[in-house]
């Protein structure tokens, strides 16, 4: 099957979060499971600079975008065989310090970025000679391509247009523009109603996408429940509970390749799980590294995130003000929110021994701290898969989540199991909730068989890409069942 994917960031080329690293390693899952894919994605500022084996393609986009026109060249690179990244060159748009914001401040030209990248994205599967199957976009910034599709299906003669699937990674996270944006879609002016893009008098990228998409998929089977509710619907739930019958939760998968203890450039101790004594030399590392007392014995607790309130920040900086009264470590790698980054500024500096944080963002001290702490917490308001906590799992970082969304469908409490257990979960949105999870895993640090099979269990639990990417492949079969399989791989002779 050929499946055309289209992100605003694709990891390692450009990242703010998990949908960089999911969207990458589905391409990867795909081409891996005999499949072609591709990958399109705007180039950003850097990119060309860090991967100079980038090819330009004779291809040259020229796209009204409002009453203008924009153009724009086409780059790519073959990430592994079977797997092609396209890159759209357009510099005055996505040449720019951030992907979608500077200065804690939205882009003004959001729309305008976003909605040419959706045509493009939507150009290439009509005009290229590589013919996909299926599109599978993800979240707002490219939510708009099946209403693209359409009318081209209906009055401008493309006669089969390739069925369409829309990932919800984040459903708060909408595209919401003034209506005035709506004209920069050239679409037809019944696409911007109460059944299309029309959304209390506003352009809603996400809502449009949930109404023309051929089927809906979210990132974890609790979110797809979640989301139908009034209370996480975030307003769309009506029209999700339109769509229920072409909605699926898909968990996650994990790129082993990546996020591995034992052969991995960004950590100084390789360790696994029958030979866990790196594990610890990983910590005293990390510890050194933060600036904190190297003391292989004390608890290490653990977060890295984007700061927002989604990620129950509120709730930690409040158990972390309570627990630090205890012999334990936190560090924390972060950044978003300066209110919030501020909070844990001034907990570092209440309790300079105890709290080493990290204001940015970094790829490598992220694995560190995975393999270091020896509790990972993740007290999400809303989770829709969260990725960090089976990280934390494959690192025997115990993980301690709220229930919610995919940390609930990855992590089994011992509640569950008490012989499978992996984690350690908590229900109630409080820093009281939170504080009493932490001192479980206080008391289950002090019994050293019982965090040796917490440690164990984890990174034995298995969320390869080679289950995940049969679901998708079975949602794109259902929405084009005249696809071919995928293309038989030659086995050496
Ligand atoms: P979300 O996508 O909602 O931010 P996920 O848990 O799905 O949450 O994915 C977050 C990804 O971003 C993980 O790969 C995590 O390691 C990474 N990440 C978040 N903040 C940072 C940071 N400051 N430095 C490095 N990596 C980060
Ligand atoms: C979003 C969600 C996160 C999920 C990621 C990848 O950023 O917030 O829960 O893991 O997308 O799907």
């Amino acid at each position: 099957m050929k499946i055309l994917l289209a992100s605003s960031e694709v990891h390692p080329f450009s990242k703010t979060g998990g949908l960089a690293d999911m969207v990458s390693a589905l391409g990867k899952a795909l081409a891996h499971a005999g499949h072609e894919a591709r990958i399109v994605t705007p180039l950003y500022r850097g990119i060309r600079e860090k991967y100079p084996q980038l090819r330009r393609e004779d291809w040259i986009f020229d796209l009204p975008l409002g009453s203008t026109r924009v153009r724009a060249e086409l780059w790519s690179l073959e990430l592994q065989p079977g797997l092609v990244i396209w890159f759209v060159d357009q510099p005055e748009f996505y040449q720019r310090a951030g992907l979608y914001l500077e200065n804690n401040q939205d882009y003004a030209d959001n729309a305008a970025r976003f909605v040419y990248f959706s045509k493009c994205a939507a150009h290439l599967a009509r005009y290229s000679p590589w013919r996909p199957d299926v599109i599978h976009v993800h979240d707002w910034q490219v939510a708009l391509v099946p209403a693209l599709i359409l009318p081209q299906k209906i009055a401008e003669g493309w006669g089969n247009p390739p069925p369409t699937c829309l990932t919800i990674h984040k459903l708060a996270y909408q595209g919401w523009f003034p209506a005035t944006a709506f004209s920069l879609t050239t679409l037809p002016r019944d696409f911007f109603t109460l059944n299309g893009a029309e959304f209390y008098g506003q352009m809603n990228c996400l809502k449009a996408g949930i109404v023309y998409a051929d089927a809906i998929t979210t990132v974890s089977p609790r979110y797809a429940r979640e989301i139908t509710t009034e209370a996480m619907g975030c307003s769309l739930d009506d029209r999700l509970r339109m769509r229920q019958h072409q909605l699926f939760g898909i968990l996650n998968g994990v790129d082993y390749d990546e996020w591995n203890t034992s052969a991995n450039s960004f950590l100084p101790h390789a360790y696994s799980v029958t030979r866990m004594a790196g594990k610890t030399a990983n910590k005293l590392a990390l510890q050194k590294e933060m600036g904190l007392p190297e003391r292989k014995e004390v608890p290490l607790f653990g977060t890295i995130s984007r700061l927002a309130e989604q990620k129950g920040v509120d709730i930690e900086l409040g158990a972390l003000a309570e627990m630090l009264s205890a012999d334990i470590q936190f560090v924390l790698l972060g950044s978003g929110s300066p209110v919030f980054e501020q909070g844990y500024r001034e907990l570092a500096a209440r309790f300079p021994d105890k709290v080493a944080v990290r204001v940015g963002y970094s790829e490598a001290l992220s694995h560190r701290i995975e393999a270091a702490c020896d509790f990972f917490l993740m007290p999400s308001h809303f989770e829709p898969c969260g990725l960090n906590q089976m990280y934390s799992l494959r690192y025997g970082t115990i993980p301690v989540v709220r229930a919610t969304g995919g940390l609930d469908d990855s992590v089994i409490d011992y509640s569950q199991s008490p012989a499978r257990a992996t984690g350690i979960k908590f229900f109630e949105y409080s820093a009281r909730a939170l504080a009493k999870a932490m001192r479980k895993a206080l008391a289950i640090y002090e019994h050293p068989a019982l965090l040796r099979q917490y440690r164990r269990n984890a990174m034995q639990a298995d969320f390869s890409w080679e289950q995940t990417v049969n679901e998708y492949v079975r949602v794109y079969s259902l929405i084009n069942p005249n696809s071919a399989g995928p293309k038989t791989v030659q086995t050496p002779e």
